[in-house]
């Protein structure tokens, strides 16, 4: 927005509010992983087998460096360190190029790193646009984070990356992922961002160790979940052409929380008739909660159709420990991530349980 001060995030557009940030942290993306629980079985057996044949580690968005001292200690290796800021490590804008002529590997180093994430429509909401709009000019990524990856992949065969976890549901190439684990805890000492571990090999490899490359393996902490591509098959059913499904629909006869919400108690659930949310606050765009309707159908069916459908969702969550839904803000007061429904699945939940 132009003639917006630097550091002034809006917070309503209707009533022109505004509050201050720390622009520099947050086009940086300077939230650093103080936690360790990004190192779990699943991605230390990965980083296992990659250090039997390479002997160092590069952050190339390194900031105060708990990722290598992690890495330097657990693994032995030797560690490199790059950033934009600070006089703690050679100076690099890493989002531009990322050079890795170091180390023993092929392509130098292994990249370890936790890169900055600041998703495009943020970057102007909160202000900082004209410090980070030359990385996203002429890129088709909507998120500094997908510009950082892309650039590790490029600089090195093996990249291990904490990204938010929007990642797994994002159209982002995982030809070269291996193994992805979702972190519940919170890793970050000042963000609730949820985020996962995603650990890349080589192009044109099949497997690292035990994790083949293209179907990687998904794990929920150390809990194994299964493979990304039977999560994505969760998300495709039979699709019924020819019932119609209105959604924002003010006299629709189901209600949709397609949110879990804060109280850890209400989740997404299709609803029979009114629930806590107001019909005249329906517009075309509500996304979170809403009503809808199947127009053909009698009220006996929708009732019956609204308890199918509740149980398929619980049924597609519990098989996909939730990773089939949507990350929604931070964990709820019970500690436990939030979820949204897209509309996309909410539609096929109902085809599936008409
Ligand atoms: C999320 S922090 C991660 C720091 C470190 N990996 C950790 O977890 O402790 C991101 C770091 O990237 C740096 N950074 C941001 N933009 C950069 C750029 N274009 N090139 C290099 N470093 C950058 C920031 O200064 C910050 O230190």
């Amino acid at each position: 927005m132009p003639g917006r001060p630097i550091g002034q995030m809006l917070v309503s557009a209707d009533r022109d509010r505004f509050v201050e940030i720390d622009p520099d942290k947050v086009s940086r993306g300077s939230f650093y992983t103080t936690d360790e629980a990004w190192l779990n079985a699943p991605v230390r057996a990965f980083l296992f087998d990659v250090f039997l044949t390479n002997t160092s580690a590069l952050d190339p968005f390194a900031g105060d460096g708990h990722l290598l001292d992690l890495v330097r200690r657990e693994f032995g290796v030797a560690t490199f360190g790059l950033d934009i800021a600070g006089d703690k490590w050679a100076r690099n804008d890493s989002l531009v190029s990322i050079p890795n002529a170091g180390g023993s590997g092929s392509r130098g180093s292994v990249i370890v790193t936790n890169p900055p994430y600041l998703a495009n429509h943020s970057a102007k909401r909160k202000g900082v646009n004209d410090l980070v709009a030359t990385y996203f000019d002429g890129s088709d990524y909507d998120n500094l984070y997908k510009i950082a990856l892309d650039k590790c992949l490029a600089a090195a065969d093996f990249v291990v990356a904490v990204i938010p976890e929007t990642f797994l549901l994002s159209s982002f190439d995982k030809s070269r992922l291996a193994v992805v684990s979702v972190i519940e805890g919170d890793l970050f000492s000042d963000t609730e961002a949820p985020a996962v571990v995603a650990c890349f090999g080589p192009a044109g490899v099949k497997q690292v160790g035990e994790f083949k490359l293209g179907n990687a393996s998904v794990f929920n902490g150390s809990d194994s979940i299964g493979t990304l591509n039977e999560i994505f098959e969760l998300r495709t059913g039979r699709a019924r052409s020819g019932i119609q499904i209105v959604f924002n629909d003010p006299h629709g006869r189901i209600g949709l929380r397609a949110v879990d919400s804060h109280d850890g108690i209400r989740r997404i659930e299709f609803i029979y008739g009114d629930f806590e949310y107001k019909r005249t606050r329906i517009k075309v765009s509500s996304r979170l909660l809403t009503y809808l309707d199947v127009p053909e159908l009698s009220d006996a069916q929708i009732q019956e159709l609204v308890v199918r459908a509740n149980a398929h969702l619980e049924i597609l969550r519990a098989k996909s420990s939730d990773l089939i839904l949507a990350p929604f803000k931070g964990n709820d007061k019970k500690g436990n991530r939030r979820r949204r429904l897209d509309y996309a699945l909410a539609r096929q939940i109902i085809n599936n349980s008409l």
